[in-house]
C-alpha cells in the first residue's frame, strides 16, 4: 500500500490535484527521543525544525491552506517542564517563521484558545497573525490550545449570544453560519488528514472540518517525516475515490 511503503514512485503531483487544506497531526517526537536514549523535549525541538521545513515546503509546492497540530486542549496533562519546553519552542519556531512567511506571501493563523498561554508566546502570536491579514498567499494554521470540541463549543457560544441579542434567529442557523464562526471560517474543509508515527486516531484535530477528509498515516515519527513522505500522501490522495455520499 502507497501509505505503508517508503519507496519508489517519485512523480510530483500536479497543483491542482493537491488537497486544497492539508491537516497534520505531528506526533510521535516523544518516542523518536525514546528510541535514541535522549529526553522528550530532544523530540520536540527535533519535531520543531520539521515543522518549519514541511510549511514552508507546502507554500513552494502550491497548498491552499495547511493546518499544523501543535499543542492540544488535553496536553496540559504532560508533565509541568515539557509544557513549557513546548511553550518556548513554539515561541521560537512562530518568531524565526515571521521573515520566511514574509518572503513567500504565507498568511500564518493561530487557531486555539490563546488566553491561557504565557504572555511571550501570546505577543509572538498577535505578531504572526499580521502575516494572516497583510499576506495573500498559502494559509498556514498553526493549533495551539486547540481542541475540536472547544471550537465547537465556542461556535456555539458565538450563535447564541447573537441568538439572545436578537440579531439571529435559531432557525435561520445553518451548517454555514456554524462554520463562520470556526477559526476556520472561510477556508476550505479538510482534504487530507495526515498523521505519523503509527496512531490512527484524531485526537480531538478538527472534528467538523475532517467530516470528508481522507486519511493517510504512516509509522514514520514526525521528527524524521520528510518532504518524500508528503508526496507519498499527496500522490496517494490523488488516488482515492470521493464520494461526498454520492455515488
Ligand atoms: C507530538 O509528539 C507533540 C505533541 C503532542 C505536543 P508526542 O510528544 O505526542 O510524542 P509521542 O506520541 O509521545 O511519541
Ligand atoms: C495529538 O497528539 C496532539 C498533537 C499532535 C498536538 P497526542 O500525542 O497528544 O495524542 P494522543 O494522546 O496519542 O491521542
Ligand atoms: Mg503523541
Amino acid at each position: 500500500m502507497a501509505n505503508k511503503s517508503r519507496e519508489s514512485e517519485t512523480y510530483l503531483v500536479a497543483k491542482e490535484h493537491l488537497p486544497r487544506h492539508v491537516g497534520i497531526i505531528m506526533d510521535g517526537n516523544g518516542r523518536w527521543a525514546k528510541k535514541r536514549g535522549l529526553p522528550r523535549t530532544a523530540g520536540h525541538a527535533r519535531g520543531a525544525k520539521v515543522f518549519k521545513e514541511i510549511a514552508l515546503y507546502c507554500a513552494d509546492r502550491g497548498v491552499k491552506a495547511v493546518t499544523f497540530y501543535a499543542f492540544s486542549t488535553e496536553n496540559w496533562k504532560r508533565p509541568p517542564d515539557e509544557v513549557s519546553t513546548l511553550m518556548s519552542l513554539l515561541r521560537d519556531c512562530l518568531e524565526d517563521g515571521l521573515e520566511h512567511y514574509r518572503r513567500k506571501n504565507v498568511r500564518a493563523h493561530i487557531i486555539g484558545d490563546a488566553e491561557q498561554l504565557p504572555a511571550s508566546l501570546r505577543e509572538m502570536i498577535d505578531e504572526v497573525e499580521k502575516s494572516y491579514t497583510q499576506n495573500t498567499g498559502m494559509i498556514l494554521n498553526v493549533a495551539l490550545n486547540y481542541g475540536g470540541r472547544a471550537e465547537i463549543v465556542r461556535a456555539v457560544q458565538n450563535i447564541a449570544a447573537e441568538a439572545a441579542a436578537g440579531r439571529l434567529s435559531p432557525e435561520s442557523v445553518t451548517e454555514e453560519t456554524v462554520e463562520q464562526n470556526l477559526y476556520t471560517a472561510g477556508q476550505p474543509p479538510l482534504d487530507l488528514v495526515i498523521r505519523p508515527s503509527g496512531e490512527e486516531r484524531l485526537s480531538n484535530f478538527m472534528l467538523w472540518q475532517s467530516a470528508y477528509s481522507e486519511f493517510w498515516f504512516s509509522d514514520v515519527l514526525w521528527p524524521d517525516f520528510t518532504k518524500d513522505d508528503l508526496e507519498r500522501a499527496f500522490r496517494d490522495f490523488e488516488n482515492r475515490n470521493r464520494r461526498f455520499g454520492g455515488i
